[in-house]
């Protein structure tokens, strides 16, 4: 019995990694295909995060690369309607709210094909963001829904899916990073192996990520953002490695010299062992990456969301995370308070544990039956 698994891009491949293992040791009931889109096609954002995390060579690689989104959606759909021809599964795994995640997804359920979808539920009520399309549509078309948080049932449940298609599990994404904590890199070796000479301390720097679209893709509002970047280094270095998208906004709106080279250290994308380190040994996280949130909520650093929303509230109510927007003063404050008084201590969220994946696999074999 086959079970396709679809990754795309970056955020994806971690939360993949466990289950792909999980399978493994189930491979008497299942045998994994694993398919990978190409959406994320950089060494940086894919080579290196299969090899650190010891996800196998992909089955079929389908190499669609970039694109609007339409194009590479429809690209990702043409390309991956002959596999499931060709493999025959009982079933389509898909991960995350990726352009990958609803296109395979699509595919798969035209077909009859049942539709297995892991981090369901989670809404920021935004459908500016291209991910919040993603994830409805993922969600309303999937078979079986795995979530990582309790409310994310409540959002499906709202949403007309019925409660028995949803099954919470915990947060796959912490299963790899649980597994890797002792294998971070180094903040030394992480700086020098990107080239770096400059020195920064262990919690003494703040890391930042940014590439969503509402923050890059707007000019003024990247502007403010650098700003305000170039304000907090004034405070403590800011180490921020640089998504592709977000690297090419800030050459086109020429906002390069408004970050004080010796106060912030750009670096390309980082492997996942290298962003790891970075996040343990920061004193405080900027980012609008959700991926983040969910990280440092886990790692009890402090997270600071250049975002007016989250699709994952359990990391504000019980975790690390502030949500804060963009604007400079309000990221100024929350800065400031984290710098003053240490910043929010959170708490792990419930099935956070290390064992997502384990149980998402257990509920694979019990519903279609895989045991005999
Ligand atoms: C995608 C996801 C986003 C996720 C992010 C993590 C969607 C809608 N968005 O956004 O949810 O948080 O990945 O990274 O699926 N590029 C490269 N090399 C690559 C891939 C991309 O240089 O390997 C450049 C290209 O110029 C491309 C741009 O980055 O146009 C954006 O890539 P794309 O995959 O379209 O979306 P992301 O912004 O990465």
């Amino acid at each position: 019995k086959v079970l396709v698994c679809v990754v795309g891009a970056r955020p994806n491949f971690m939360k993949m990694a466990p289950i792909i293992r999980q399978l493994q040791a189930v491979r008497h009931l299942i045998t994994p295909y694993l398919v990978h889109t190409g959406q994320h096609y950089d060494q940086a954002m894919k080579d290196t995060f299969f090899q650190q995390l010891g996800i196998p060579e992909p089955d079929k690689d389908l190499g669609v690369g970039s694109g609007s989104h339409a194009v590479q959606t429809a690209n990702v759909m043409l390309r991956f309607e002959p596999v499931l021809d060709e493999v025959k599964p009982f079933a389509v795994l898909v991960v995350g709210d990726v352009n990958s995640t609803i296109a395979c997804g699509l595919v798969a359920v035209k077909k009859n094909i049942p539709l297995i979808h892991v981090e369901a539920g989670l809404r920021s009520y935004d459908r500016q963001m291209p991910e919040e399309i993603n994830r409805i549509l993922t969600d309303q078309i999937s078979d079986l829904l795995f979530t990582t948080e309790r409310a994310a049932a409540d959002n499906l449940i709202k949403e007309g899916i019925s409660e028995q298609r949803i099954c919470f599990t915990g947060n796959v994404m912490i299963d790899t990073l649980l597994a890797n904590c002792q294998q971070a890199s180094s903040l030394a070796e992480t700086l020098q192996r990107y080239g770096s000479k400059q020195l920064v301390s262990e919690k003494a720097y703040a890391l930042l990520t940014l590439h969503r679209p509402s923050n890059v893709d707007e000019p003024e509002t990247l502007a403010r953002l650098i700003r305000v970047v170039g304000d907090i280094s004034e405070k403590l270095p800011v180490i921020f490695p640089v998504h592709p998208r977000t690297q090419q906004k800030i050459a086109e709106a020429g906002l390069l010299s408004m970050l004080p080279e010796k106060r912030v250290i750009m670096l390309p994308p980082v492997a996942y062992l290298e962003m790891l380190g970075l996040m343990q040994a920061a004193q405080l996280v900027l980012t609008d990456s959700g991926g983040l949130q969910e990280e440092t909520t886990a790692l009890g650093v402090p997270c600071v969301t250049l975002r007016e929303n989250t699709e994952r509230p359990i990391t504000i109510t019980e975790g690390t995370n502030s949500i804060v927007g963009t604007d400079p003063a309000k990221i100024m404050q929350c800065v400031d308070d984290v710098l003053s008084t240490g910043g929010k201590s959170g708490l792990v969220p419930e099935y956070w544990d290390g064992n997502a994946a384990g149980r998402i696999v257990d509920e694979i074999v019990r519903r279609y039956q895989l045991a005999g």
